[in-house]
């Protein structure tokens, strides 16, 4: 938590998502470098080289970007989400692998810098045939730079986390950039189905993923109830609805309440974790704290605060149970303040 930075916290389960990730992109390269040169022998080294990474880096981006979707629909994948970052970091690795062979491939050779090079040696931008793709490629690699640099939760914690949210959101830019670096680039000379078909496939299933899940999302947002005129609580679940240190995930004037069980007693707290908008209500109770099935930040269930040393705090909520329902105040206490949990 922001209490102090680690460089990476390297256990067990990270160095072997690691490992399988390292062995992914070897393989896929051997793989690709093999088949390419028995299937096009004229093609050079450099070629086979630059498309290797260049697709490795757009299958790695469609991953990331179905991890999110995937973890909502199925809480069973969090470790992926729980391993992103790597994955992140790499992906760009390899994008600039591509980008580095490509540079020197086709504008290291003249006299001007190779990145001037690449925003002036073709200025067609009103040719569709002819459009100059190598630019769309270089601003994708800039936003995922921009990703890179600032993905250590130092820079989440000094940019704050919603600026930090945003600059990351940027990588559906890129995405589109990327689609676009490849369809008016390389897919306009080719002759095989394959790239276009596989590029088609991927797009349906990213835009497919984020609709199932989003409409999903919105489901649980639709308030299922009103507050009451005289004591302005909502009746939101009945207590037996909440599995022992689980919650349900409420909407409450239009904010998401997570509502925990624990110990004989009822709290609620905001659902956003402080960290990066985790669902704490997908979290459990463990060792008395709230932990955040994202990467497991802790919050106390009646505070809503971490417990020291650590400084997060998240809004809470005033609650009450009556004939086994609980009846939540839709308006939030500041967070950190904290609340009696209502007793069953
Ligand atoms: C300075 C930045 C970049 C430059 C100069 C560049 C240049 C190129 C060039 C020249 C090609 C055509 C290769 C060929 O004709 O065989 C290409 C294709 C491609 N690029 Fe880039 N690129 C850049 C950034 C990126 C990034 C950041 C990504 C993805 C993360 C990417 C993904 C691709 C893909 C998927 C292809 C098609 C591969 C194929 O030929 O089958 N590029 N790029
Ligand atoms: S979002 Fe990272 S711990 Fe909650």
């Amino acid at each position: 938590m922001s209490h102090t930075y680690t460089s990476i916290g390297w256990n067990r389960q990270k160095k072997l998502y690691d490992g399988v990730m390292a062995a992914g992109i070897i393989v896929y390269l051997g793989l690709f470098i093999g088949i390419g040169s028995l299937v096009h022998p004229n093609a050079t080294l450099e070629t086979l080289l630059i498309r290797a990474f260049g697709t490795c880096a757009l299958l790695m981006l469609h991953i990331i970007l179905i991890i999110g979707p995937l973890c909502r629909l199925f809480p069973r994948l969090l470790p992926l989400l729980y391993n992103r970052r790597h994955l992140g970091v790499t992906m760009f690795l390899v994008g600039l692998a591509h980008s580095g062979f490509a540079l020197f491939q086709f504008h290291a050779l003249g006299d001007l810098n190779p990145l001037v090079s690449v925003l002036v040696s073709n200025t067609r931008y009103n040719s569709l045939a002819n459009f100059p793709f190598q630019p769309l490629g270089l601003a994708a690699l800039l936003i995922l730079f921009l990703m890179a640099a600032t993905s250590h939760d130092f820079w989440l914690a000094n940019l704050t986390a919603p600026v930090w949210k945003r600059l990351h959101m940027l990588v559906y830019v890129a995405y589109g950039l990327i689609i676009a670096h490849v369809v008016l680039g390389v897919l306009q000379a080719e002759t095989s189905p394959i790239l276009a078909s596989a590029l088609g496939a991927g797009m349906i299933v990213v835009l497919g993923l984020h609709l199932i899940a989003g409409n999903r999302e919105r489901a649980v947002d639709r308030p299922k109830t009103t507050a009451d005129s005289k004591t302005g609580f909502v009746d939101v679940c009945s207590v037996d609805e909440i599995r022992e240190n689980c919650a349900k995930v409420v909407t409450v004037s239009g904010e998401r309440v997570a509502v925990f069980k624990y110990d004989g007693k009822v709290s609620a707290i905001s659902n956003v974790c402080q960290h990066q908008n985790g669902p704490l209500g997908e979290g459990k109770i463990i060792d008395g704290c709230v932990t955040c099935p994202w990467h497991g930040y802790q919050y106390l269930p009646d505070s809503g605060a971490s417990p020291p040393p650590f400084a997060e705090k998240v809004p809470t909520f005033n609650l009450i149970v009556v004939n086994g329902r609980v009846l939540v105040d839709p308006t939030p206490n500041a967070p950190g303040t904290k609340v009696s949990p209502a007793s069953i």
